[in-house]
């Protein structure tokens, strides 16, 4: 890291007036250059996010993860099971790539010894980062690039761009399915608009009471006949057990909180297994 961590503690304006930009960024780049490529993210990755105007940065939350932390954190994905030769993985918040680049290293890895343009393709399919910030996003990509860069070995071989500037929490696109999500999630000060509160709120709990009203009912207990035959209940038929969504039982749980007479909270449960047709 030599050249890099003397200049970015002390890359203020300063020393901005002090040198010509060109002759600056030409100096990083040399010394980024020296690096491997996840190093080297970081290394530029906190330069950048050190330059932005505090209130973006902020706004943003744009505070990128030190590559010891992101392998630790890969590390424990891979011993809860991921298999980095076939998941599908996302960052979706990937600010300068501090997960992507060291995933990908990762796939190729796990990929073994097959041909450099099918690993590249296999990892293009596989591996994707979303970030708001479109400069962040495009640096993301460089890293990425230049960790993949020794699979290009041919002429036509090109890698494809993984990352995508788009509002992660905005997006809704069937293909969006992935084995394992990791990133350090913007925090601080990043507020939602009503928009986006509203369409992630939660649904409404179910306290323990009030499902167990309804668990305790006539209504329940002929359902349980209908699924077994009996009303010998074991875990697997409490899985099986169609349930009310948590919306629908709000009434349930004002009954509870009442304290509500048997016959009401029965006819609740009727209510909510015959009129809601519930499967
Ligand atoms: C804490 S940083 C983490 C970046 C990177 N994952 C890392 O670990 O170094 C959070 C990043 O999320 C981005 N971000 C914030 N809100 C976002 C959103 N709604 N959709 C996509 N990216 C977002 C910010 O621009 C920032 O780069």
């Amino acid at each position: 890291m030599g050249e890099l961590r003397e200049i970015s503690p002390d890359l203020d304006v300063a020393y901005l007036h002090g040198a010509s930009v060109d002759g600056l960024a030409r100096t990083i780049g040399q010394a980024a250059a020296k690096l491997d490529a996840t190093q080297a993210g970081y290394a530029v990755g906190g330069i950048y996010t050190g330059l932005l105007p505090r209130r973006f940065r902020a706004a943003h939350g744009a505070y990128y993860t030190p590559p010891a932390l992101c392998e630790r954190l890969l590390d424990l994905a891979e011993a809860a099971g991921v298999d980095w030769s076939s998941a599908r993985v996302l960052d979706p918040a990937c600010g300068g790539g501090a997960f992507l680049a060291p995933v990908a290293r990762r796939m190729v890895e796990a990929l073994g010894c097959r041909l450099p343009a099918a690993v590249l393709s296999d990892i293009q399919g596989r591996l994707a980062g979303f970030e708001l910030d479109p400069f962040a996003a495009w640096m993301s990509q460089v890293f990425l690039d230049a960790t993949l860069v020794e699979l290009c070995d041919g002429p036509d071989i090109r890698s494809e761009p993984v990352v995508q500037v788009c509002d992660s929490l905005a997006r809704h696109e069937p293909q969006d399915r992935f084995d394992l999500v990791i990133g350090n999630p913007p925090y601080g000060r990043v507020k939602l608009s009503p928009e986006l509160r509203a369409a992630y709120q939660r649904s409404p709990m179910v306290s323990p009471a009030a499902l167990v009203a309804l668990l305790n009912s006539k209504a329940v207990d002929q359902v349980f006949r209908c699924i077994n035959g009996s009303v010998a209940v074991s875990a697997y038929e409490l899985q099986a057990l169609p349930l009310p969504p948590p919306e629908d039982m709000q009434e349930m749980e004002r009954l509870v909180r009442s304290q509500a007479g048997r016959e009401a909270l029965e006819r609740e449960a009727e209510h909510l297994y015959t009129q809601r047709n519930i499967e």
